[in-house]
Parts: structure tokens; C-alpha cells; sequence
């Protein structure tokens, strides 16, 4: 029988929220999960739990067939893979952080410096670009350390809150690139994962369109309806309920969220009452 392989981050940012999107497309697995792998109950999926530095070697190399991880990683590793789909969570950005006490003035800062890192290659492509000498300490963890200890002038890290930053007394100066969830995949799926691969695309599809999207209602007088549809531009073709109330109407459609609360005031102001916002589960365009 034809299984897809996933590899998901083992420990980290990524782990939990990998899983969860796997969950949230009805993919049950089993409670006792082992600590290397997983196979699912209900769809042909198995899932390797990784480094997620390991993760685009192996998914060359077919020992997965897709992988989640994050952007940094893959463009760090740079192997042979195909980049499937963005997932929208994960995000982040790799910086260059320096101790907060020190003045900044640009790439230039880092001439002739060490900056400590897990991001050899994206680093030393940065530091090309900019005609930067600099020597690159490639560490494979706590790189936030570096300066206190001595052991670099600079750190070239991925930031996501800004907390690690915050508390070794670094500052983030540089964004060198800016990163989220992805999927890669194997170059030479058989026919048969890629169809297992296919829908699972079309279940992630219909639970990122759900998130991005919410059901909204609202009462609005009659004479007001086309107001407020041109105020919310995804609401092409709303749904319209008569209230008992003669001259009133109920007005039901799908909006991004972001669309909705940057013209909540305008839609007050058109004469809509009574909104609600009601999360969407699935949305299949
Ligand atoms: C990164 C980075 C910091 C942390 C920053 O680790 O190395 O430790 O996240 O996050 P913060 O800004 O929210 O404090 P990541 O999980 O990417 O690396 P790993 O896979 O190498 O552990
Ligand atoms: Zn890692």
C-alpha cells in the first residue's frame, strides 16, 4: 500500500503547529506516538518526526517525501526539492543582532568582525552582497550566546518574538530574510503519492482559506445594502434575509478578517447593526 512519508520538526517552533494542521484536516493519529514515527488511521500518511535541519536532506533523498518545516532552513540547505505551498504560520525573520549598548551603522558595521551563526550560507551570501569581510562562526545552537562569552561581535538569528534577543542583551539591527511554513517535496514522487499528496493540498487549501476568512452578519436598513457591500469588496454576492421588521435585512457573506476590522467603522457608519463574526471551519473555493 502507497504511503506519503511527512517529516515534521521534532522539537521546536514548528512541531506543534505542524501537527496541528495535519489534525485540523482530519488526519487522526494514534496516542502512543513513538518518538520517530507515526502512521496515520485514517488517510496513507506516515509522519517521521525530525531535525528539522535533516529535513530537506532527507526529503532529496526520499527518506521523506514531503516536509514542513521552515523557509530558512530549505533556502539554507539549499538542496534539490520542490517547494510546494506556503503554509502562513512559523513566521519569522533571520537578523543580524548586535549588543544592544552598540551603535549601528549599516552593513558596513560588520567589517572585519565575527559574527556567530547556524546560517553559514545565507550569511555569507549577505555579506557578499554587501562587500563585507567578516568571519563567520557557524554554531548549531544558543547562537544568542555568542557575544556575552565572547565568542562573537555579532549573531546572525532567526527572531520571532524577540525574546531570546531581549534577554542575552541583543538588539536586532538587520533583516537579512523573512521566513514562515512551507512544504517541500521530493522531486520523483510516484503517481500514487502525488495523488495522496494532491488531496492532502486540498484539505490544507480549505483550512488555510478558513482561517483567513470569517462569516459575517449584520442587520442593515434596506436602502443601505449597497453601501456596505461596496465598503467589504469580498462580499460580492451576500445573502439577503428579510427581518420581520419591514425595511431591514439580514445580510450574510464570507470577508478576509483583516478587510473586515480596517472598515468596521465604515460599516457602522453605512447603518449596519448587530454584526457578528462567526469563525469558518473549512472553505472550499
Ligand atoms: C530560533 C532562534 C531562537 C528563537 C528565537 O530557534 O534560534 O532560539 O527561535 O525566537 P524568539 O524571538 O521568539 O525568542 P528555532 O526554533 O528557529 O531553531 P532550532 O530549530 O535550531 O531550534
Ligand atoms: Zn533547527
Amino acid at each position: 500500500m502507497n504511503v506519503l512519508k511527512i517529516a515534521i520538526q521534532k522539537n521546536g517552533r514548528l512541531s506543534e503547529n505542524s501537527k496541528k494542521l495535519l489534525e485540523e484536516c482530519g488526519i487522526k493519529f494514534s496516542n502512543g506516538i513513538s518518538v520517530l514515527k507515526t502512521t496515520a488511521q485514517n488517510f496513507p500518511v506516515e509522519l517521521l518526526f525530525l531535525r528539522d535541519d535533516d529535513i530537506p536532506q532527507y526529503v532529496e533523498q526520499q527518506v521523506a517525501d514531503i516536509g514542513i518545516l521552515g523557509e530558512n532552513v530549505v533556502f539554507e540547505k539549499n538542496k534539490d526539492v520542490n517547494i510546494i505551498e506556503q503554509l502562513g504560520f512559523a513566521g519569522c525573520r533571520l537578523s543580524i543582532a548586535i549588543p544592544k549598548e552598540e551603535t549601528y551603522t549599516g552593513p558596513g558595521y560588520l567589517m572585519n568582525k565575527k559574527v556567530a551563526t547556524s546560517y553559514p550560507k545565507i550569511l555569507s551570501d549577505f555579506l557578499k552582497k554587501n562587500n563585507i569581510t567578516a568571519e563567520i562562526e557557524e554554531i548549531s545552537g544558543s547562537v544568542e550566546i555568542a557575544p556575552g562569552i565572547g565568542l562573537a561581535d555579532a549573531v546572525c538569528d532567526i527572531v520571532s518574538s524577540g525574546s531570546t534577543l531581549l534577554t542575552n542583551g541583543l538588539k536586532e539591527v538587520e533583516t537579512i530574510l523573512k521566513s514562515q511554513a512551507i512544504i517541500i517535496g521530493n522531486k520523483n514522487l510516484s503517481k500514487a503519492k502525488q495523488d495522496i499528496l494532491a488531496s492532502l493540498l486540498f484539505r490544507i487549501r480549505a483550512v488555510k482559506n478558513a482561517k483567513e476568512n470569517k462569516y459575517i452578519l449584520l442587520n442593515a436598513p434596506e436602502s443601505a445594502v449597497e453601501k456596505i457591500c461596496a465598503i467589504l469588496p469580498g462580499m460580492k454576492s451576500p445573502t439577503i434575509v428579510p427581518l420581520v421588521e419591514k425595511g431591514w435585512c439580514s445580510l450574510h457573506s464570507v470577508v478576509k478578517e483583516d478587510e473586515f476590522w480596517e472598515r468596521i467603522n465604515q460599516l457602522r457608519e453605512a447603518g449596519a447593526e448587530g454584526i457578528l463574526v462567526i469563525p469558518i471551519e473549512k472553505m472550499i473555493l
